[in-house]
């Protein structure tokens, strides 16, 4: 169970490490005081490091330069575009552990990929959090000079002029109708492809929210190191449809995930903080963070703000008997509580707290702990360990959204002992507890929330050492994890291992202060940073 005594002891850990305005606007400290050495010699770092070391070479036997290893068959796929995923995700991570010998072998990698040809359907989603994202992260890194950097100067430049080249090829989707960006593009021809979605009979060419949102951090940075502004106009253009949503949402600041790209007319109700709409609410504050003298980061930081505000009223509910659980519904299309939630949305605490520090709002980092504490329940109470992908509830009046598990037996009594219940019991290398938990560490300083995280590696150990220690698994109630799924994807080098690793170092390795991670886990450098604004 949540016990509520902990809840009290991390907020009165939050209120003294409230961060006063250090420098005007553009330094706030949000990362708790740690003493120097708090975490010296943990073995727990090395041992992470240790799992990406093997991990590595395990990729690097089977599937390099390939996008994503299969673990089971000993083999590959090319299911990001063919220009090596796991190795521009993966090497910020390497950079920040001081693996410099496979450093070496990334760059040299990315320096040897032609980022304007493929021979695939490309989405702008993943050319945008995964290969951007990593590309500008391991350029910030190494020019940081906080990790070793024995490489080659043009190879370390080479990651900003590879990040420039790409984002320019795929400028086409931009070309809409409203600037929001089309999903897809055929990269042999540069033609746009759109999707469309169907809502009460009528057909619109669409994109989602999560697409349109999840971008102004990387377009913003992209701007601040090459001095081209065009990538932060695309990036504001599409988000002012955003930030004022027509018609409007079914509760404020809750949009739909799907939009009509001809208008720019939200055409869903389907809001929460689900995938789908997830790291559009989690950029509106980190974009405010990463530069709040821009001029249109206040529209952001108020727009997140309506959000946070609207969810605590509407949305963040406890299950029918279980107070001391708070969980973030989704809504259906037509914006109707479903009284269930999806493991992307375990993200929510994180950024809740992240949000709620610096901008001193003790309510807000209240929730943030609660939801980020019943997503450790989730974990907590599995036979693996590990969380399952979409669980639900029965509500206030003891009902569940899906009528079917009204009479459930099965359900009821899973949900009598739990609180809730498993509707997809899949594991796929999740990072968004990790996230949440490294910030809740972060910023409160309570060394449960590491412990939580050493839990969640070890579940992944354990589960896993039969045979392939970082494959997905079938089912988190079933012993070993029931079917191992033959797929590593290049986010369990980007995420998972960057957000261990950084629970057990030090914690001014990527201090929140210096650093606000984009949605794929890669911290850009803020462009004014409290210890470069001190200097
Ligand atoms: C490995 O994957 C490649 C690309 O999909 C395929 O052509 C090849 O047959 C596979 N090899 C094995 C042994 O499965
Ligand atoms: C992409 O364009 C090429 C060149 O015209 C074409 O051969 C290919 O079929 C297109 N792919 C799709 C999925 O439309
Ligand atoms: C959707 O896009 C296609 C291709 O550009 C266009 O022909 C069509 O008119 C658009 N649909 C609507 C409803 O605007
Ligand atoms: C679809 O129909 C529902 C119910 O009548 C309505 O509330 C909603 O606004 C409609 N959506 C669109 C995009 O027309
Ligand atoms: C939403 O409302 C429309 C129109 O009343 C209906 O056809 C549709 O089934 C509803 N969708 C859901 C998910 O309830
Ligand atoms: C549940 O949490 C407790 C306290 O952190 C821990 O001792 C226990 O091992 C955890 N169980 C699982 C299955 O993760
Ligand atoms: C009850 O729900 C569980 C979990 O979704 C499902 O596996 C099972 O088939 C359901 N049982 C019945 C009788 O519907
Ligand atoms: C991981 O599993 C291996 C094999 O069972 C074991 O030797 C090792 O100690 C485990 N590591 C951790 C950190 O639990």
């Amino acid at each position: 169970m949540v016990s509520i005594p902990y809840l009290l002891l991390t907020l009165a850990a939050i209120s003294n490490a409230v961060p006063s305005v250090t420098s005007g606007k553009t330094c706030r400290q949000v990362q708790y005081d740690f003493p120097k050495n708090t975490n010296k010699h943990d073995p727990r770092a090395e041992a992470v490091k240790q799992a990406y070391a093997r991990e590595w070479r395990e990729y690097s036997k089977y599937a390099f330069p390939n996008d994503e290893l299969l673990p089971l068959s000993h083999n590959y796929t090319n299911d990001l575009f063919g220009w090596g995923a796991t190795v521009v995700d993966g090497i910020d991570t390497a950079i920040i552990m001081g693996l410099t010998d496979i450093v070496e072998q990334q760059l040299k990698h990315i320096a040897s990929v032609d980022f304007t040809k493929s021979a695939d359907i490309v989405n702008f989603f993943d050319i945008n959090i995964r290969y951007l994202g990593g590309l500008l992260s391991a350029y910030d890194l190494i020019k940081s000079g906080q990790f070793p950097n024995p490489y080659d100067d043009d190879l370390v430049e080479e990651l900003l002029s590879q990040a420039k080249s790409l984002a320019s090829a795929i400028s086409p989707v931009f070309d809409t109708a409203t600037g929001l960006p089309a999903s897809t593009m055929n990269f042999s021809t540069g033609e746009i492809m759109k999707s469309t979605t169907t809502v009460n009979g009528t057909k619109y060419n669409s994109t989602n929210t999560a697409q349109a949102g999840t971008m102004i951090l990387e377009y913003y940075r992209l701007s601040d190191l090459t001095g081209d502004e065009s990538f932060r106009q695309h990036a504001r253009k599409a988000e002012k449809y955003l930030i004022n949503p027509k018609p409007a949402p079914a509760f404020p600041g809750l949009i739909g995930t799907e939009l009509d790209t001809e208008t720019g007319n939200l055409i869903t109700l389907d809001g929460g903080w689900q995938a789908g709409v997830d790291s559009f609410i989690e950029y509106l504050i980190k974009t405010y963070i990463y530069d709040p003298e821009d001029d249109m980061v206040e529209q952001l930081l108020d727009f997140w703000i309506l959000t946070v505000e609207s969810s605590k009223k509407n949305i963040a509910l406890s299950p029918y008997h279980h107070p001391e659980l708070t969980f973030l519904s989704q809504l259906d299309q037509n914006g109707t509580i479903m009284s269930s939630m999806d493991d992307y949305a375990c993200f929510a605490g994180g950024n809740l707290l992240l949000g709620g520090a610096y901008l001193d709002r003790p309510d807000i980092s209240e929730l943030g702990l609660k939801v980020t504490d019943s997503c450790h329940w989730l974990y907590n109470t599995t036979v693996t360990g590990l969380g399952p992908s979409t669980i639900a509830w029965y509500n206030e009046h003891n009902k569940a959204y899906e009528k079917t598990y009204n009479k459930n037996s099965t359900t009821r009594s899973y949900a009598a002992k739990y609180g809730y219940f498993i509707e997809d019991p899949s594991y796929r290398s999740y990072p968004e507890p990790l996230e949440s938990f490294w910030y809740a560490y972060r910023i409160t300083g309570d060394k449960r929330w590491q412990e939580y995280n050493w839990e969640i590696f070890e579940a992944l150990n354990t589960t896993r050492s039969k045979s392939v220690p970082y494959a997905e698994i079938s089912d988190v109630n079933a012993p070993f994890g029931g079917e191992l799924v033959n797929y590593v994807s290049s986010f369990y080098f980007a995420e998972v291992l960057k957000y261990l690793y950084l629970t057990f170092t030090e914690p001014d390795v990527v201090s929140l202060d210096d650093y606000v991670l984009n949605t794929e886990c890669h911290p850009f450098l803020k462009k004014s940073a409290c210890k470069s604004s001190e200097n």
